[in-house]
């Protein structure tokens, strides 16, 4: 095993128990962090990279993202831009088109995207499916999403498939049993659309239950487009996230406050729709651990980038840009129940990112600008600086 001294950081974010450290140094052994410290203390290591005075910050964590899918929703989104609404029903011109692509067209798509997500310094990221929504393909989604993550979610209950329109009870019944059946062996999570036009709160129950009776952990996409009961099912089932949460009243804060669920922005989502971002600020005051996460998805949120999240987040929704980097890597973590990722200490994954800047304000101060230098992920440069490539 190889190990790689990490040096002259100017600034070490580190979202752990350890403060943050000027002029530090990090030693990573094999696909761990060994050694986290001052520079000048540091011990030796088998290699020696010097960052120049860079800060360095852990690896992003998105919890949250749509990546197996067909082609592309542009026309949908420049409509939106003249004044049409946003509505859950677009999901299904993204089904038609999944269903039409090969194994190797959705493989291609999820590799291009996950090469996006890496170099934007996101060494962790969960996949759904739900572009599928037949036995047949949203297993196959699912066996694609493996390919590239461990935390792969079951999201047949994205919306009721169209052959399905005038029979809801009978989708609900699909995707409880035999898609289920075909999909457990492939996730690790289950998640349903509970909002309007797409599942009830009775419904989303039934789903996360029989999720959750086939060793999935339960997720929600909850509140996205107006007031409902998804945080509040999210809460009662023991949910690790409730995702969206756009819309969410006192009682649906203080539900949230008082549980282990995380609740989840995902700016993108408002940005793209031009809707009222969720109010990061109530929540955060009440006590709710949040996480930020990209929702990459072709209809409502095309982005791969959480260094774009973490700005939208600073300037639109009053998040601090501390309160912005913790909910994009150990806010994330903790959705996905991790705690070997999104932060730096001694045995979590050496998953690092070097920004070309002195402090990770820069990730909303320089909005649209890559600066992106390193990114390391289980121990490897997965993205070399400039002038190394
Ligand atoms: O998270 N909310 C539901 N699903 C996606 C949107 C999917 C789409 O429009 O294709 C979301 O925003
Ligand atoms: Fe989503």
């Amino acid at each position: 095993m190889t190990s790689t001294l990490i040096t002259g950081i100017g600034l070490l974010s580190t979202q752990s128990e350890i403060d943050d450290v000027r002029d530090a140094a990090v030693v990573l052994d094999g696909d761990r962090i060994a050694w986290v410290g001052i520079g000048n203390d540091a011990p030796a290591a088998d290699d020696r990279v010097d960052v120049g005075g860079r800060a360095v910050i852990p690896g992003f964590v998105d919890s949250h993202a749509h990546l197996v899918f067909g082609g592309e929703r542009s026309a949908e989104f420049a409509a939106r831009m003249s004044g049409q609404p946003y509505s859950a029903g677009g999901i299904r011109s993204t089904v038609a088109a999944t269903r039409a692509a090969s194994d190797d067209e959705l493989r291609q798509n999820v590799h291009r995207l996950t090469r996006e997500l890496i170099n934007s310094g996101s060494t962790t990221f969960e996949i759904k499916s739900g572009y599928g929504l037949t036995t047949q393909d949203e297993s196959r989604a699912l066996r694609i999403a493996r390919e590239f993550t461990p935390e792969t979610t079951y999201l047949g209950a994205h919306v009721v498939a169209p052959e399905y329109a005038d029979d809801p009870t009978g989708y609900v019944d699909l995707v409880t049993g035999e898609m289920l059946d075909a999909c457990a062996p492939h996730a690790r999570w289950v998640d349903v659309f509970c909002d309007r036009g797409a599942f009830d709160a009775d419904q989303a129950r039934a789903i996360l239950r029989a999720g959750m009776s086939a060793g999935l952990a339960p997720r929600v996409h909850a509140n996205q487009l107006q007031h409902g009961p998804g945080v509040q099912v999210a809460v009662e089932m023991g949910a690790a996230s409730a995702d969206h949460c756009t819309h969410v009243d006192d009682g649906d804060i203080a539900a949230l406050a008082d549980s282990g669920t995380v609740a989840t922005l995902l700016p993108g989502a408002e940005f793209s729709t031009r809707s009222p971002y969720p109010d990061a600020r109530r929540l955060i005051d009440a006590g709710v651990t949040i996480a930020l996460a990209t929702d990459c998805n072709p209809g409502s949120s095309f982005t791969t980038s959480l260094p774009f999240c973490i700005a939208v987040a600073v300037r639109d929704m009053h998040m601090t840009p501390t309160e912005a980097l913790t909910a994009a890597t150990v806010g994330g973590a903790k959705a996905l129940r991790r705690n070997d990722v999104g932060s730096i200490k001694v045995g979590a994954r050496a998953d690092l990112v070097v920004l070309d800047a002195p402090d990770p304000i820069h990730l909303a101060y320089r909005p649209g600008v890559d600066i992106i230098h390193q990114v390391w992920r289980a121990g490897a440069p997965v993205r070399r600086a400039a002038d190394e490539r």
